[in-house]
């Protein structure tokens, strides 16, 4: 996860990279995704959380969730992603986001617009709610079928109008895979055409409704085209549109080389991520699933340290900090890759195909060596390498 305009430029996120950069020095959390429930009213095709209509049976109480609040203010995070699941969907999900912003947090609610009316998107503004992200993955004829539920696609659209007049800003998350690459471009236009500031493009992750489905992965071509296309978007005069890349770490180093053949200084940025690296892994990010297993990320949700139950939330974060003072291996690791320490590439993807988090991350857009095909017959030769259990988090399914 990278704000890459914020990252490189002055773009609307700078301070809260900025702050992402304090809290790490400080050995505080720098940013928490938090799946408040893993209860959905959609039922896409592609959840890695393998989300559905069922509460997971230990799911936090209402005291618990309140008494992590309470220790999230103490300890002066900077920012919180409330998600699912569905979040609104949690019957104490106001009162969480309310006490939450009465700390001064940063919240930004992380939804498919389902539940989202015009007196939601009145409180989150009087909540001071900047922002919301929500899901769109093309046409209606394409993201109904792939939500499960018809008639999603025109009330996200109508959500977003809402928000947009009530002054939240939205973002707009993608999954990026061969199903929506089709609709990547169109998709794009219809951000700015609705006024969305921040687009937010996720590599498929290969988990929960998604798991073994490494064929639906767009190219490495694929992914440095649209990088192409990102790069010529942040340096015309007329965008203004940020761009988030979840799952993809090497997408920052191949900006930067785009940046810097264009006559660009990219050095404060490239010095920002020498602190706190494209893969936020170990790196203050901290991911809470809904029943309090905390994890290094969000798209490994079979990779916990512990249970919120049984730690505090600083101890919680010294474990997680235990993850950054080791190297990453293979080709990402520092005696191959110049990009070492700023990239880390993804630890979630290594984690998934090895079982070793520091493994090296062979969906790189900057390394060629690392081959599709190879890829396909180590899974099909080696069962290990497709390890990925999104059931296995503690009390889970
Ligand atoms: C897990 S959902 C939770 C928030 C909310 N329910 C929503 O869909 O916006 C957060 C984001 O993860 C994305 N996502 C789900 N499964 C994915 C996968 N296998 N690969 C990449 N992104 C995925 C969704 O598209 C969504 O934008
Ligand atoms: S991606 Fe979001 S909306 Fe879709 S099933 Fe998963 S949690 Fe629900
Ligand atoms: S080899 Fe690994 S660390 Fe280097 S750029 Fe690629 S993904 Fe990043």
């Amino acid at each position: 996860m990278a704000h890459v305009r914020s990252l490189f430029f002055k773009g609307p996120l700078a301070d809260v990279e900025n702050k992402a950069v304090t809290a790490f020095k400080l050995g505080r959390p720098s940013d928490v995704i938090w799946n408040i429930t893993n209860r959905c009213n959609l039922l896409c095709d592609h959840c890695y959380m393998a989300a559905d209509a069922h509460v997971r049976p230990n799911e936090l109480t209402d005291e618990e969730t309140i008494a992590l609040v309470h220790q999230m203010g103490e300890r002066g995070l900077p920012a919180l992603f409330l998600s699912g699941g569905e979040p609104m969907m949690r019957k104490n999900f106001w009162e969480i986001l309310e006490l939450a912003r009465s700390y001064g947090i940063r919240v930004t609610v992380s939804t498919n617009c389902t539940l989202m009316t015009r007196d939601a998107a009145k409180r989150l503004k009087a909540n001071g709610i900047d922002w919301i992200a929500t899901s769109l993955y093309g046409p209606a004829e394409f993201h109904d079928p792939m939500v499960g539920v018809a008639g999603t696609h025109d009330r996200v659209i109508n959500a977003i109008k809402i928000l947009r007049e009530e002054g939240v800003g939205v973002a707009i998350k993608t999954a990026i895979s061969a199903a929506t690459w089709p609709y990547v471009y169109d998709l794009i236009q219809e951000a700015k055409d609705l006024d969305c500031g921040l687009i937010y493009f996720c590599d498929l992750i290969t988990s929960g409704r998604s798991e073994g489905e490494d064929d639906g992965r767009i190219t490495p071509e694929q992914w440095r085209e649209l990088g192409d296309f990102i790069v010529e978007d942040i340096l015309s005069e007329e965008s203004k549109l940020e761009w988030d890349i979840g799952a993809m770490p090497s997408f920052i180093p191949f900006v930067a080389e785009k940046f810097v053949e264009r006559g660009i200084d990219v050095s404060n940025g490239l010095e920002r991520l020498k602190t706190i690296s494209a893969c936020p892994v170990g790196k203050g990010h901290m991911n809470i699933n809904s029943e309090g297993g905390i994890m290094p990320c969000q798209f490994a949700q079979d990779w916990t340290v512990g249970s919120i139950r049984e730690m505090s939330l600083q101890d919680a974060v010294a474990e997680l900090y235990k993850l950054d003072v080791r190297e990453s291996e293979g080709a990402c690791s520092p005696e191959a890759c110049e990009y070492s320490r700023i990239c880390r590439g993804c630890r979630a993807k290594a984690w998934q195909r090895t079982g070793d988090p520091m493994a090296e991350d062979v969906t790189c857009l900057l390394h060629a060596e690392f081959d599709r095909s190879e890829l396909a017959d180590k899974l099909a030769a080696t069962p290990e390498f497709a390890r990925s259990a999104p059931c296995s988090a503690p009390g889970s399914c």
